[in-house]
């Protein structure tokens, strides 16, 4: 009887993808890492430090350097190299050289005969998904970008804060370009199942006048907000990325607005884009279209025109 064992690469070791390696580690979600770094030296004292925690956890994940011709069996591929955004810039100006460095990872991957799922954290995420659809050739359910879901969670504590219950009983997702231009529908935004506008409404004396627009303008600074103070982001990142790994390895049907190809939902076309996505052992499974207002449809547009405008010309120059 063979058992499968589940096998996750990460490439790059960074303070993303090491801490993608670790939130798996203590979440014991995988049966072995590989680390994947230019600098191997870097890859191997990520393997060496992650090694020391086993002692004290539920599961013996095994972790080692690898090379990207290991690649070939590996069930899931993360990739978070990229440039950092410098000061002043949004992730979308660091769109040249991210992609240089995915295409220099991508091709000798394929190369190893992988056939797995890419999970794309490096930013600008919903066109380097694209790219890596792209480059890769594999079915777009095999290629997904982190997406919104890291501004979901970051929307879901803005709102848990204002009406003081757990982010987890909030059912609320950014959309769109993970970016400047992603948009809150907020007409489908619930507490537990009430409407938020109802809540809204039933304590204005609690809440008083609530400003939708400065919680979406909070969701979309709080990376630039972390990143000034610690000078980048990576736990909530990490996080995500480890629970994006979960649903598709447990086969959960759990629905996370990753970066997926949109085929015609809400009315695009061929573009990567944070949407409410079924995940599962197939990868993006399906895309749950949620009923928008025409208002909120026209923003979800917008932002999906701007993460076009960037893909057409990375995609132009192959
Ligand atoms: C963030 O928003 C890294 O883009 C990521 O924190």
């Amino acid at each position: 009887m063979k058992i499968k064992t589940s096998k996750i690469a990460i490439i790059g070791c960074g303070l993303v993808g090491s801490s993608t390696a670790f939130s798996l580690v203590t979440q014991g979600i995988c049966d072995e890492i590989l680390m994947i770094d230019i600098n191997e030296e870097r890859a191997l004292g990520e393997v060496m430090d992650l090694r020391d925690t086993i002692k004290y956890l539920d599961r013996n994940v095994k972790v080692r350097t690898a090379s990207y011709k290991d690649c070939g069996d590996a069930d899931i591929i993360v990739i978070t190299a990229g440039a950092p955004p410098q000061k002043g810039q949004t992730r979308l100006d660091t769109l040249e050289v991210s992609a240089k460095i995915v295409k220099t990872i991508v091709d000798p991957i394929m190369a190893s005969g992988f056939d797995g799922i890419f999970i794309v954290v490096s930013n600008p995420v919903d066109i380097m998904a694209h790219y890596v659809h792209h480059l890769s050739g594999l079915p777009k359910n095999q290629v997904i970008g982190t997406g919104s879901a890291l501004d979901t969670s970051r929307l879901q504590n803005f709102i848990a804060e204002l009406v003081n219950v757990d982010p987890r009983s909030i059912y609320a997702y950014s959309m769109g370009e993970h970016g400047d231009s992603q948009m809150v529908p907020w007409s489908t935004v619930t507490v537990a199942g009430k409407p938020f506008q109802d809540i809204i409404q039933d304590n204005k004396d609690m809440l008083g006048d609530v400003d939708l627009d400065e919680i979406v303008k909070k969701t979309v600074r709080e990376g630039w907000e972390i990143y000034q103070r610690k000078g980048t982001t990576y736990y909530g990142i990490a996080t995500t990325c480890a629970g994006i790994i979960k649903a598709i390895l447990y086969d959960e049907n759990r629905i996370i607005p990753v970066s997926t190809l949109l085929e015609g939902e809400y009315g695009q076309e061929g573009v990567y884009a944070g949407v409410p996505t079924i995940l599962n052992r197939t990868g993006a499974a399906d895309i749950l279209e949620i009923h928008m207002t025409k208002e909120e449809l026209e923003k979800f547009k917008s932002s999906a025109e701007i993460i076009k405008e960037y893909t057409d010309k990375i995609l132009k120059e192959i």
